[in-house]
């Protein structure tokens, strides 16, 4: 019988334990965690994304601050806000609403953010810290991810785990926290991208499977082992619906563990945001 694995039941769990620290640390610091939210131009995806993040805080009893530009702002305007953002001392996390405008050098925008508010992890100082073993925050939806293998109990260590996908958003960092040298990573791993030859020769040896890809279900029945466990970080929307990158319904039986997609990774990413917030905000009193 296959598990499937109920995300949002995961993510209320982590929010009511999240909350609960969350309203120690205002007893106990008089302050609010604060996220900012720095977004340029009206990106219809970014604007529905940043409402989530907006109701994430609220659940999470943290402070929420938009800064909502026009698309003609400057690169030096960005920087400048950023800047104002990182000395703030009630804001303890940033981040950068991507895609920004066409003008603008988004990689610079987002060194520019305070590594000790950088909780989408995007700065190279946390991308390297967490290449070198050494996390500082983890980025959202492999954070996600590892959270709910942790609390499903699902080992990587000694298994053969396949990654598809190597964005710097999703597959990359996801390879980089199960190489960890700690319970629930030491993980074997195989990661595949565009350029793999014969994609499926890899996906049928995987234990555990994690599509990263963005492409509607290209994981097929026959590209899956039987027994599996099957995680789905894909979410494409195809006529009005969302679905992931698995083929759900076609490798449910097969799979001894999968995540659905909508229901899976997605509801968990946010609740990570609001968990690298509060450490944000603890490393902020720790630094006074
Ligand atoms: N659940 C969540 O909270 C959440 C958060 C973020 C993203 N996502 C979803 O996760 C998916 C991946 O996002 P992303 O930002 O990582 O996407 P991305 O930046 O487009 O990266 C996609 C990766 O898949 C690889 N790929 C593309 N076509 C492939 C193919 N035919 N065979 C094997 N690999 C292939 C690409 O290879 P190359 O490197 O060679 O181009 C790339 O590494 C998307 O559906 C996105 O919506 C979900």
């Amino acid at each position: 019988m296959t598990k499937v694995i109920d995300g949002r039941r995961i993510a209320k769990e982590i929010n009511e334990s999240l909350k609960a620290r969350v309203e120690n640390f205002i007893n106990e610091y008089k302050i609010t965690p604060k996220l900012a939210v720095v977004m340029a131009g009206g990106d219809p995806a970014s604007l529905f994304y940043v409402k989530m993040i907006a109701k994430s805080c609220e659940r999470a009893s943290i402070d929420f601050e938009k800064h909502s530009l026009p698309s003609e702002t400057t690169e030096e305007e960005l920087l400048k806000l950023i800047e104002n953002l990182n000395k703030h001392k009630k804001v303890s996390g940033i981040i950068v609403q991507v895609p920004l405008p066409k003008h603008i050098n988004q990689e610079r925008i987002q060194e520019a953010v305070n590594p000790c508010k950088d909780v989408d992890c995007f700065n190279p100082i946390n991308m390297g810290r967490l290449a070198l073993g050494k996390p500082e925050f983890l980025p959202c939806t492999p954070y996600a991810v590892y959270e709910l293998m942790k609390r499903e109990n699902i080992v990587v260590e000694g298994k053969h785990t396949v990654i598809v996908g190597r964005s710097n958003i999703v597959g990359r960092p996801m390879a980089l926290i199960l190489l960890q040298k700690k319970q629930y990573a030491n993980a074997t791993l195989t990661i595949c991208h565009s350029r793999t030859n014969d994609l499926s020769y890899f996906t049928r040896q995987a234990d555990i499977l994690i599509a990263a890809v963005g492409k509607p279900e290209i994981i097929k029945r026959d590209m899956v082992k039987e027994g599996a466990i099957i995680i789905d970080v894909g979410t494409n929307e195809v006529g009005g619906k969302l679905v992931g990158d698995v083929a759900y319904e076609e490798v449910l039986d097969k799979a001894s563990i999968i995540t659905p997609v909508p229901g899976g990774v997605g509801p968990i990413t946010n609740v990570m945001l609001m968990q690298n917030t509060l450490k944000a905000a603890g490393n902020l009193v720790v630094s006074e």
